[in-house]
């Protein structure tokens, strides 16, 4: 069911900045197990697929369908509250950072319930970690604004989906998928409106309120204010900043 989507105004440049992490698809691949047959829901462009499994992605936005590379696996337009397959059709569904987008979670979590024979893998935020991060705390307060409500919590996760793994991801300090904590060590990288445009905390901001927290990061890295709060990052090798990877089994 074709929809309007949000990435189809702010994906045109995805996979420029949005390369899947290695260490990430190492740890999705080894929360999916012994599974033989996939759906990657919210599945964007085909980061974190699998190469070794069968996989059918779901993607609502035509903008990220079309950046999917030659060879990747067949994509179905349609969105997570409606899915058009069967009961227990799937041994594993996978959502990577896209539950946040859904307009109805808990009507999506029950579809991922529906066609899933053994495992639910999905990696997302912890909204109790609000204050983890340094530039959504210091310069981009109304991101927060944003992504608290629309982040459900573990126990709204454990509501939808019953018992559930959590699993920290601590986000390594080259990280090489650009979404929001990426580039907790790199700040400069921030700055960058093609990182930006990649990251939907940004992207669906109001520019004024951009153009103020840029104003505030630049100077502070200029003046050296930055170094001096937390510059001791540059000595950490990953930082815990609240993604999770939550595994439901069937
Ligand atoms: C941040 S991207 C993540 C894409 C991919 N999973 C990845 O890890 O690169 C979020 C994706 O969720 C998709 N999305 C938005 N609303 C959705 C919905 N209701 N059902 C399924 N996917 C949705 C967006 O179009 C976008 O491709």
């Amino acid at each position: 069911m074709p929809v309007p989507a949000v990435y189809d105004a702010i994906g045109q440049a995805y996979h420029r900045t949005r390369q899947p992490d290695p260490r990430l698809a190492q740890a999705i691949r080894t929360a999916l197990g012994d599974v033989r047959t996939v759906l990657n829901v919210g599945a964007g462009t085909g980061s974190y697929e699998p190469a070794d499994l069968q996989v059918v992605a779901l993607e609502p936005a035509l903008t990220m369908i079309r950046q999917r590379p030659v060879g990747a696996a067949p994509a179905v337009q349609a969105v997570a509250e409606h899915l058009p397959c069967a009961d227990k059709a799937f041994d594993a569904t996978l959502a990577v950072l896209t539950m946040h987008h859904w307009q109805h979670r808990a009507a999506g979590l029950a579809e991922l319930r529906r066609v899933t024979r053994q495992r639910i893998v999905i990696l997302t935020w912890d909204p109790a970690y609000q204050e983890a991060f340094w530039l959504t705390t210091h310069y981009f307060p109304a991101i927060l604004e944003l992504d608290v409500p629309r982040f459900l919590s573990l126990s709204e996760l454990a509501r939808g989906l019953g018992e559930i793994t959590v699993q920290p991801f601590p986000i390594p300090h080259d990280c090489q998928d650009g979404f929001l904590g990426a580039f907790w060590q790199r700040p400069e990288a921030y700055l960058d409106p093609t990182v930006r445009h990649a990251i939907s905390g940004f992207a669906q901001l109001q520019p004024a309120v951009v153009q103020d927290g840029l104003a505030h990061l630049a100077g502070d890295l200029a003046s050296g204010h930055w170094e001096a709060q937390f510059g001791w990052l540059r000595q950490q090798t990953s930082l815990d900043l609240g993604y999770r990877l939550i595994i439901a089994s069937r």
